[in-house]
């Protein structure tokens, strides 16, 4: 197994010392370990020009039009069987640079949208699109916080979900790690050190194995697809209404002995985004938008300009 460990954190610093505790652990298992730090990368944002989607289509590769160091982490990200994604929390979240990734890897490389092309491709005898994305890889996330209560690391998990959501590869474990403050560093912390050496053993024995196969490592959370704590719950609604937003799935939440149980039916788990089913419901809504907008368009072609004026004519006040 080729396992990436990535670390988007200070060089030297809480996420590179746990991932790369995560790392040794894998490699005395037998993996084949790499490791890269992100923090002087130059990960632009997705600047929506939506050439990635349109190099697919038109029978090229999968790949960012925009030119800086995204494409190192893509390559080793494909390249990988395995990925551990450490990042450090921020105003509540992930690092605004792992979003970065993840709005340019992510929906660029939807595994239904692939899987229609490469068939389609296939039956053409045309050129494939990489082969890599296909590939099942296993994926675990360490989220590390410097606060004293969870509750300043609370949206941290949640935000690495779509990381591999749109790929359908096989998150296998997460580790929420805070007060980091306290800690000084992790190195200190037996205990912690210990959870990440076992991470990684955990990791590196899930080659092979099939998605049902692998066992969740970790904090089992709410929800049985993504193990994270969310659940929206709208305002008045049924208690058998209740829905992980990460995942996008309806549960049924019951106190039993005073305790908080959530339900999701085996149907539901299966059209989680992240899922093959789920993956494909969001494919057929992206192209149902396409067919009602179109239309509308047509419809404006005359008062279009007339419509617009007020607002192109609006310039940007710097
Ligand atoms: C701009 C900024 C915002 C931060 N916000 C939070 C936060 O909301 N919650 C938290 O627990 N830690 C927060 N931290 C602390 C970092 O998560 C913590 O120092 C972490 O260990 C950094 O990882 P590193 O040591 O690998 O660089 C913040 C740090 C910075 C620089």
């Amino acid at each position: 197994m080729k396992l990436l460990g990535i670390s988007f954190g200070r060089k030297g610093r809480s996420c590179d010392i746990i991932t790369k505790q995560v790392l040794l652990a894998a490699k005395e298992a037998g993996a084949q370990v790499k490791f890269i730090n992100t923090i002087q990368m130059d990960i632009g944002h997705c600047k929506s020009c939506a050439a990635c989607i349109a190099g697919r289509d038109r029978g090229g590769q999968i790949t960012c039009a925009l030119k800086d160091d995204y494409h190192i982490l893509e390559e080793a990200v494909l390249d990988a069987d395995a990925i551990i994604v450490t990042a450090p929390v921020y105003a509540l979240g992930p690092v605004g640079q792992l979003k970065n990734f993840i709005d340019r890897f992510g929906p660029a490389h939807d595994i239904a949208g692939a899987t229609h092309e490469q068939e389609k491709r296939k039956a053409a005898g045309a050129a494939l699109l990489d082969e890599r994305m296909f590939t099942r890889k296993y994926v675990g996330y360490i989220s590390v916080g410097g606060a004293i209560t969870h509750n300043w690391v609370s949206m941290g998990l949640p935000g690495f979900k779509m990381f591999a959501a749109s790929s359908c590869w096989i998150p296998v474990g997460q580790m929420d790690v805070w007060d980091m403050g306290r800690r000084a560093n992790p190195a200190f912390d037996a205990e912690l050190m210990a959870q990440a050496g076992a991470f990684g053993r955990h990791i590196a024995g899930c080659e092979g194995k099939s998605p049902a196969a692998v066992e969740w490592f970790g904090d089992e959370g709410i929800c049985p697809v993504c193990h994270n704590r969310f659940i929206s719950i709208d305002a008045g609604a049924m208690a058998d209404d209740v829905e992980c937003p990460l995942c996008g799935i309806h549960g049924s939440l019951e106190i039993v002995d005073g305790k908080i149980r959530v339900a999701f039916s085996e149907k539901e788990q299966n059209r989680a985004r992240g899922r093959w089913e789920g993956q494909l419901e969001h494919y057929n809504e992206i192209n149902s938008m396409i067919e009602t907008a179109i239309p509308k368009l047509m419809a404006h072609k005359e008062d279009m300009k007339e419509l617009m004026a007020p607002y192109e004519g609006f310039e940007d006040t710097y």
